[in-house]
């Protein structure tokens, strides 16, 4: 179900107030859409830049505990890795029944790592959309996209509430559609892990092995910025419907001559059902858990591993060359 600008009643908001806590990069945009549509907003930081940013943009601007006593609506918008030490500092030591917690991700949520107490209503409004984006695209008058959910409705009022503030951030416009932690949650991890940098890197290692050079064939994979404008072919007209804006060659070679056999195909596809069902059983947020506990040494050695392989120190090379780095 798809919600738009004349389902969210903008009075659910009326007294209270919205805090922001992280004014990063989707925090400032989001808090900038919601003053401009009236919402009482206050920005909850650590001092840092963003606070500084923060108090220059004109938000009041408290320490996360101050603000968190102050807000009724919570909004979670620092990064996910820190989000459930912050929320058990700052946050659920301040919360009163009746508040409502907002995330932009069901991941922690999801994986309980935060389980916010049952007095308080609990949703989700993700962006699909980065940050920047998300102000620009409201400025522009277009909007942009995003899921929505409630996970715990403590005052029955949680379903207006969500699609009010979506309107407040500026998302009806285009239409936000109902989903669920869950759904989000497995939705963004397989779109970061199903395979897309290694299959660019595997592009090139494979033509670098039939004898073309490093320069070549990374020029030819992305660094030319060929990428980047299908990329944009891609959200602008659609998968299929851009390849009429590529010769009649490359259409057919895109998308009848490399289709994988049957074989090929079912390898691949049972590849991406076991990717998602380690992000389904949590073992992905586990591990995630177990290298950042680790003072992320698992991370650190294989990306160090990778970096002393000639392709990433040939890539280094090329993007000096081009002035890039
Ligand atoms: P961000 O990386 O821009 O960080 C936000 C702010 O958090 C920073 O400005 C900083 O002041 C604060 N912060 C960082 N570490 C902290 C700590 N240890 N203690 C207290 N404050 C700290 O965050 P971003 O990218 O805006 O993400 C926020 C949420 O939005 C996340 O849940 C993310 O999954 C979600 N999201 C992000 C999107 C994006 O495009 N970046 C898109 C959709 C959802």
């Amino acid at each position: 179900q798809w919600y738009f600008d004349e389902d969210g009643d903008l009075s659910a908001l009326d007294g209270k107030t919205v805090g922001i806590f992280g004014y990063g990069n989707q925090g400032r945009s989001q808090a900038l859409n919601m003053r401009d549509a009236g919402v009482n907003v206050i920005v909850g930081s650590r001092s840092d830049a963003s606070a500084d940013k923060s108090k220059e943009d004109g938000f009041e601007t408290l320490p996360l505990s101050d603000a968190a006593e102050k807000a009724d609506i919570i909004f979670m918008l620092v990064p996910d890795e820190v989000m459930p030490a912050v929320y058990a500092e700052h946050i659920a030591p301040n919360l009163q029944p009746g508040n409502v917690v907002n995330f932009a991700s069901g991941y922690n949520v999801h994986f309980k790592k935060i389980v916010p107490q049952t007095d308080v209503d609990v949703i989700m409004l993700a962006p699909r959309m980065v940050g920047q984006g998300v102000r620009d695209t409201v400025v522009a008058g277009v909007g942009f996209p995003s899921l929505v959910a409630v996970h715990q409705d403590a005052s029955g009022n949680a379903q207006n509430t969500l699609i009010a503030l979506a309107k407040a951030i500026g998302s009806t416009k285009m239409g936000v559609i109902e989903s669920s932690f869950e759904e989000e949650t497995i939705a963004d991890l397989f779109n970061e892990h199903f395979g897309f940098l290694h299959a660019v890197r595997q592009g090139v290692e494979v033509l670098v092995e039939k004898g073309v050079s490093y320069e070549a064939a990374i020029l030819e994979l992305y660094a030319s910025g060929e990428m980047r404008e299908i990329g944009q072919y891609f959200v602008d007209h659609g998968l299929f419907e851009q390849l009429k804006l590529h010769s009649r060659t490359s259409a057919f070679g895109q998308l009848a001559w490399v289709r994988p056999n049957e074989a090929a195909e079912k390898a691949s596809k049972d590849h991406l059902r076991g990717v998602i069902d380690k992000i389904k059983d949590g073992t992905f947020a586990d591990k995630w858990d177990e290298v950042q506990k680790d003072q992320m040494k698992e991370f650190a050695q294989t990306e160090a591993d990778l970096k002393a392989q000639p392709f990433w120190q040939e890539e280094i090379k090329l993007y000096k060359r081009l002035g890039r780095l």
